[in-house]
């Protein structure tokens, strides 16, 4: 009898950590292993791609990505290395809007900014979580309660001096614990715990993880 079923390619939506590979789940490094295709960063495809893999780098250009990954659909199953967890400010919001959720599959992968709380030891179930990466939080996201703890995606804009500054225009105390947290999991990871007023004084620092407790 002929054969109708018709294969169904996926994308792989693979969330490759931090940054080092200690902080791959084993799930990821099958996922990575097995692709003929992966499309990501320059930096996660020179550090995972083989030389067999057809390879598609995401730079400004989304709508190439996402014809780069429509073309390669039809012949195989694509990977996309996302940093972090794909379901936290990531490709994936792009793809879900492009693609329907039966051809898509979501391998987790650990956020920096779990990475963040881990190293300050501090439980994050109450933590209030934003992101800075390229957008701007309302005010009253940011407002100072006492105890309150805010956990925030930095960028180049959005840095340790411009956020420090505006959640002490929201009320925070100057003597606010404010910790900066750049390349984690990297070689030349860099914390400091310093004072929401003390971080203006400290040179700028951007695209990390800053957690402030009221
Ligand atoms: C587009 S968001 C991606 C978040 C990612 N999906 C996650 O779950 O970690 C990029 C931002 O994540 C943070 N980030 C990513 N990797 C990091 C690392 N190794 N150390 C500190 N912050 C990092 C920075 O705030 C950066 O600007």
């Amino acid at each position: 009898m002929e054969d109708v079923t018709v294969k169904m390619h996926k994308i792989r939506v693979i969330g490759i950590g931090p940054g080092s590979p200690d902080y791959l789940l084993p799930a990821a490094v099958k996922a990575i292993a097995a692709a003929r295709v992966l499309v990501g960063g320059r930096r996660a495809l020179a550090q995972y791609a083989g030389d067999a893999c057809r390879t598609f780098p995401i730079g400004g250009d989304i709508p190439a990505v996402m014809s780069f990954i429509k073309q390669e659909l039809e012949s195989d199953d694509v990977g996309v290395l996302v940093s972090g967890d794909p379901g936290y400010y990531s490709l994936l919001d792009a793809l879900r809007r492009e693609f329907p959720r039966e051809r898509i599959e979501v391998i987790p992968g650990l956020s920096a900014m779990q990475l963040a709380f881990c190293r300050l030891a501090l439980p994050w179930h109450e933590a209030k979580l934003l992101s800075f990466h390229g957008r701007k939080p309302a005010r009253e996201e940011l407002r100072y309660q006492p105890g309150r703890v805010l956990g925030m995606l930095t960028d180049g804009k959005f840095n340790s001096h411009t956020i420090t500054s505006l959640l002490m225009a929201e009320g925070w105390p100057k003597e606010a614990l404010c910790s900066i947290l750049l390349r984690l999991s990297y070689p030349d990871e860099e914390i400091t715990h310093t004072t929401l007023a003390e971080a203006q004084e400290l040179e700028e620092k951007s695209h990390g993880i800053l957690i402030v407790q009221g």
